[in-house]
């Protein structure tokens, strides 16, 4: 049995009745238990009600415990840690962790500990020996040295956590000091007391996802260290027994693959054990099969107190407990409470099967006629009238007036044509546009309710099962075009202006990405036309700031522009100076806003900016943008000067009409007049590469269908960026010193990353 935290110790870490009574409910079935991370020092808990082994005091209540697990027939292991940096204050008194170097963890509220002096790595080290002292003492067959889950031995042994520089810290051996001293201080321990047979295991966690940090090789490294003192096991910590590299997630080859390929002579001696998702007997044998020698089970004991028995006998094995069964598995309340993923309500369940069945059977009548019902949207009530016979949903009409252009157009053309073909209201929301779909669906609910229909009954209305397309299209076009937002539909029209074919893709159900959610403003440096307007209070003392800016200030590629700069302002100072008021502009002065703004320390304390080529284009080329959206017909305003949210100068353009619609639109309508051809609900998955060369790309669509599209010409990746995908920022975050995994964001869902990195 896997070890499993259930926080159930009394407050000083002290054996309860409750704990004796769970694990004596899982003995006797496994071979051996590992019974839960115990901490070695006071101030080392990671949770509340953690197990503790720092006081001799303890060892009564331990005694108890490994009793009840032998007695039964297990092996009893016990497991050591401490939690180092991972030690909140909240559940250690208030004191601030401790940790090899003072790096706060990448997590929420992550306190940043203080760097331990040596005499306290000596108490450290001291402390775990004393552990397995009291472990031995306690009757324990053995501990586990918790090497994982980023408690203290893994924050030794990481470049992230550990950034010391004696014999502790340093290359990748001095990082190994502390865990091999560990391990040696609990072998003599166990060699003191003559206990030959004491079982002493080490739990590592494979990698770590932090950069710097560590990597599947530099594991194998300490295993080999390790191995080479001697010990009786290494046992993985991860989710899932099949997880191949995180940190590469290209990398398909399983970890234990890796580590057979990888491991030492010394490290082939250990037998090694295999964890996570191990559900039922097919589960253990794939582990197995795979090459690791044992394996251990957390959840499945859980739910499953005889799993290992049932396992053997072949028979299905529990995944779940029912709510009524927390007494019968011994299952401790705060425990309970964190598996609550695994705790299903059989009896609610059953009701609720039996309400539906009752629902599919109901016969569906209305009062015929037509009544207008109200959803609640992105900008308040939504009309919906809805016609109906005395049987049928007529007519959907969706007053879509208040809500935001060009967003959510596909939920009201869709869901009502859905909700009509299926005369149902079980009807899945559309990506994208979730909030719009839900008020159509909730809007045709009422409508139905005013005309005596039961919308409960219809919601719970099967559907009919949507086919799916084996259909497989191959086609030749000149270009292909990958996402419509303003990128690629202007691709597209270009492309077609030049006479080439076009296909465009969009995964979305409609076109518009990003860019149909902008405010519509285009910076673009246009001297002549803002110099019509005034200038406004601050606007000349922030440009004689920026010319004030030492040279020493500015990268050198960008000096030469600056110094253009500084000519034109010293021009336009004079003409303020002589009574003039105008709004000044330059294509230098956005090229030098955009490098000062873009200036900035990264997390390495590296001082990093724009690249020159890259803005340069950007900003001298910004008004060929705009001449040419205007000559496709963009209706920009051209009476007022606007400052865009989050820009440093008054210099948008600005169309007439709100938000990023009206490029959308009238980009996609020239797309179509010209004979190019948008494929929506089709996601471009993967290019053709033919000697080294694009020569297509391949699609599938929402219904099945796949694209096979080849191209003459090329293919345009403009699938936008990945602000919409959390992982892919903390990733590539060099800048914030936190990215919570719960960021919001204004960016369209569809914008994870695809065309960027590979999924
Ligand atoms: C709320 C908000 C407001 C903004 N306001 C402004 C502003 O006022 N002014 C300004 O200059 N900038 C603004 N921006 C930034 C601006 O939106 C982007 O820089 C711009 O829209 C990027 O255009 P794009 O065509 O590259 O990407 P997008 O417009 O995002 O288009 C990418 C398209 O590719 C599609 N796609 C992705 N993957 C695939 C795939 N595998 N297969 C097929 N299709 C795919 C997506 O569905 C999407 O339609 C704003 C951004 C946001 C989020
Ligand atoms: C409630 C709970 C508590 C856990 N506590 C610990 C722990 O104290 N020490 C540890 O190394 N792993 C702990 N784990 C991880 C498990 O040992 C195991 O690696 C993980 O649950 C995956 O195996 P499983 O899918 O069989 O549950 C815990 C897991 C759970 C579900």
């Amino acid at each position: 049995m896997a070890p499993m935290t259930i926080q159930s110790a009394f407050f000083d870490g002290g054996v309860t009745q409750e704990m004796i009574d769970y694990y004596a409910a899982r003995s006797g079935d496994a071979g051996a238990v590992i019974v839960e991370s115990a901490f070695v020092e006071n101030y080392g808990r990671a949770f509340p009600g953690a197990l503790g082994i720092n006081t001799d005091s303890k060892i009564a209540g331990l005694k108890k415990l490994a009793s009840a697990i032998k007695e039964k027939g297990s092996k009893a292991i016990l497991q050591i840690y401490h939690a180092g940096r991972m030690a909140n204050g909240e559940y250690n008194g208030g004191h601030q962790p401790i940790s090899a170097s003072p790096v706060a963890a990448l997590r929420d509220n992550a306190e940043t500990p203080l760097e331990m002096t040596k005499e306290q790595i000596g108490f450290m080290i001291e402390a775990f020996a004393n552990a397995v002292h009291r472990a031995i003492v306690a009757g324990f067959d053995g501990v586990e040295i918790h090497g994982a889950n980023t408690y203290i031995l893994q924050q030794f042994f990481s470049p992230h956590s550990n950034r010391r520089n004696d014999k502790w810290g340093g290359d990748i051996e001095k990082r190994t000091t502390f865990p091999l001293a560990v391990l040696n201080e609990a072998k003599r321990v166990a060699a003191d007391h003559q206990r030959d047979d004491f079982i002493i295991g080490y739990r590592f966690s494979p990698e770590e996802i932090e950069e710097p940090g560590i990597r599947f090789e530099d594991t194998m490294y300490l295993l080999d260290k390790l191995a080479a003192s001697g010990l009786d096991y290494f046992h993985f910590s991860m989710g899932n027994y099949t997880r191949n590299s995180i940190v590469n997630p290209e990398d398909k080859e399983l970890l234990i693959r890796k580590y057979h390929a990888l491991k030492s002579d010394n490290v082939a001696k250990i037998p090694v054990i295999g964890v996570g998702g191990i559900a039922q007997r097919s589960d253990a044998d794939q582990a197995l099969a795979q090459g690791y020698d044992m394996v251990s089970v957390g959840k499945g004991f859980l739910v499953e107190p005889t799993w290992a028995t049932k396992a053997i006998n072949g028979e299905e094995c529990a995944e779940f407990a029912d709510i009524e069964q927390q007494h019968q598995l011994k299952i401790p309340t705060p425990l309970w409470e964190i598996m609550d993923y695994m705790i299903v309500d059989s009896k609610a369940e059953a009701l609720k099967h039996q309400r539906i069945k009752e629902l599919q059977n109901v016969e569906i009548s209305f009062e015929p006629g037509e009544y207008t019902a109200y959803g609640y949207g992105h900008n308040g009530k939504l009309p919906v009238t809805v016609t109906f016979s005395d049987d049928k949903i007529l007519d959907i009409i969706v007053d879509s007036s208040k809500e935001s252009d060009g967003i959510a157009n596909p939920a009201f053309e869709r869901i009502p044509q859905q909700i009509m073909e299926g005369q149902t209201l079980n009807i899945d929301v559309i990506s994208g546009a979730t909030v719009s779909s839900q008020a159509v669906i909730d809007g045709v609910s009422d409508a139905v309710d005013l005309a005596g229909g039961n919308s409960e009954a219809l919601r719970c209305k099967a559907r009919e099962a949507v086919e799916w397309s084996k259909e497989v299209i191959e086609k030749a076009v000149d270009v292909v075009v990958v996402g419509g937002g303003g990128a690629g539909l202007s691709a597209a029209l270009t492309a077609l202006d030049n006479g080439k074919s076009v296909i465009l893709l969009e995964k979305f159900p409609a076109v518009g990405g990003n860019t149909v959610r902008t405010g519509g403003w285009v910076n673009a440096a246009e001297p002549k036309w803002v110099k019509d307007f005034p200038a406004i209070a601050g606007e000349v003392d922030y440009l004689k700031a920026i010319a004030d800016t030492p040279e020493s200030d500015i990268a050198e590629e960008y000096l030469a522009d600056f110094r253009t700069l500084k000519d034109q302002l010293a021009n336009y100072f004079l003409d303020t100076e002589s009574g003039k008021n105008y709004l000044f502009d330059s294509v230098e002065l956005h090229l030098i806003q955009t490098y000062l703004g873009g200036k900035r320390t990264n997390l390495d304390g590296e001082s990093i900016h724009g690249q020159y080529d890259l803005v340069q284009t950007l900003t001298s080329r910004a008004m060929e943008s705009i001449d040419w959206l205007t000559e496709k017909g963009i209706d920009f305003n051209r009476g007022m000067v606007d400052i865009a949210v989050g820009a440093l100068w008054r210099r948008a353009h600005k169309p007439n009409r709100p938000k990023g619609v009206e490029f959308v639109e009238k980009l996609q309508k020239q797309v179509i007049a010209q004979g190019g051809h948008i494929i929506t609900d089709a996601r471009a998955e993967e290019l053709i590469v033919d000697d080294g060369k694009v020569v297509g790309i391949k699609a599938t669509h929402s219904d099945g269908t796949k694209y096979v599209l080849t191209t003459n010409c090329g293919v345009v990746l403009a699938s936008g960026g990945f602000g919409a995908n959390t992982k892919m920022l903390q990733k590539y975050n060099n800048y914030w010193n936190e990215i919570a995994d719960d960021i919001k964001t204004t960016n369209s869902p569809a914008l994870i990353g695809d065309g960027i990195e590979k999924r």
